[in-house]
């Protein structure tokens, strides 16, 4: 991202390797690794699951599955427009649910509505990525969560 011609950089996972917010986040990735039920085992519906079996699911494969989100990879935002589907809000997962769903879910709304409603507001500045295209963005690999390519550069934006 630049403003005033001077560049500021969002970081991404790999610039980030040498700073103590990484080993916070280990700590969170290694701890949310898949929980498991190790005395009895789990009914669920006509489902037994083994005590012993580690569950979880993948926000990624919940918010691309085309059954319910159709064209899932199209920026459509127009889709939560109007009496939608309900399993679109079913399998709206980004913060997980239950009871270990994420405590900074409002606090990050907050912050998303505040960042998204700032960079485009009416008449707010023009944006163009700069040295950067949407390989640097889609997700190609996964780290529990979706990365995009080994090389990739992160969003950059010039503001004008
Ligand atoms: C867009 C931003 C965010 C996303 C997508 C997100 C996503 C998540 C997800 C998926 C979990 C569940 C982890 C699991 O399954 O164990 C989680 C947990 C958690 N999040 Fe967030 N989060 C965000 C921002 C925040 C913020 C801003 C805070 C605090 C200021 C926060 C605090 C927490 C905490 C404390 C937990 C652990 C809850 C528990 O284990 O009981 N998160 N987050």
């Amino acid at each position: 991202m630049h403003q005033g011609g001077t560049p500021v950089r969002i970081s991404s996972f790999n610039t980030v390797d040498d700073s103590n917010l990484v080993d916070i986040r280990i700590n969170r990735v290694l701890r949310r690794q898949a929980r498991i039920s190790p005395d009895i085992d789990l009914v669920y519906k006509q489902w037994v699951i083994p005590k012993g079996t580690a569950v979880g699911i993948s926000a990624h494969t919940m918010h691309m599955d085309p059954g319910v989100f159709p064209e899932p990879c199209k920026f459509l935002p127009e889709r939560w427009l109007g009496s939608y589907d309900p399993r679109m809000s079913r399998n709206f997962v980004p913060f997980s649910k239950g009871s270990r769903a994420c405590w900074g879910k409002q606090l990050a709304w907050s912050e998303m509505f505040i960042v998204l409603g700032t960079l485009f507001r009416p008449n707010g500045s023009k944006m163009t990525a700069a040295d950067c295209d949407e390989s640097d963005v889609v997700p190609t690999r996964s780290c529990e969560i979706g990365l995009p390519k080994k090389d990739y550069k992160g969003l950059r934006v010039t503001l004008g």
